[in-house]
């Protein structure tokens, strides 16, 4: 049985449907995010704040290596895992991926009254998180599938992606 891989951007629902998703399909469920912090024995936003984004991102392809051997889990990754090309091809090898998506005013209302996003502190935070997308969307679309979350209860995705999963594995 192949992983589910969940990618997005950051208040798509990642971590909430990974969590749900491996309580319905009873998979174990990994967030790259968790890996990172408890590797690095410290949270995101101290890793930005030490080191800068690119030491994240050498973190986040170095927590993809850790799981790539893994099957049969729920693996909900940070919202710019798909800006290495690597990090993509590697969790395709065992799963299929999912991308989550939401327009940027519905993400900054999910998120704004959060604090662990460095990404996302700006003074204009909708325009920056429209930029972003904008800037990703390309690597976004390399997911084998893309589920719209806008307006939509967390159960609601979650069952649809129950649905897609289990489509997809009994056509293969
Ligand atoms: C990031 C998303 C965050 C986290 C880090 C960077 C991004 O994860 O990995 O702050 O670049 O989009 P979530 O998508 O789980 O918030």
């Amino acid at each position: 049985m192949p992983n589910i891989i969940l990618v997005g951007f950051m208040g798509t629902g990642k971590t909430s449907v990974g969590r749900r998703l491996s309580r319905c399909l009873e998979m174990p469920y990994l967030d790259t995010d968790e890996i990172i912090e408890q590797s690095a024995g410290r949270c995101i936003t101290d890793i930005f704040a030490q080191h800068g984004e690119s030491y994240f991102r050498e973190l986040e392809s170095e927590a993809v290596q850790k799981i790539s051997g893994l099957d049969k889990h729920v693996i909900s990754t940070g919202g710019g895992i798909v800006l290495r090309a690597g990090n993509l091809e590697i969790l395709k090898r065992n799963g299929l991926v999912f991308c989550l998506t939401a327009t940027s005013e519905e993400i900054w209302a999910r998120v704004k009254n959060e604090t662990h996003r460095p990404l996302l502190k700006a003074p204009e935070p909708v325009e920056k998180i429209r930029k972003m997308l904008e800037a990703r969307e390309a690597y976004y679309a390399l997911a084998d599938y893309t589920i719209q979350t806008d307006g939509l209860p967390i159960e609601q995705v979650t069952d649809e992606v129950i649905e897609v999963f289990q489509n997809a594995i009994n056509s293969r």
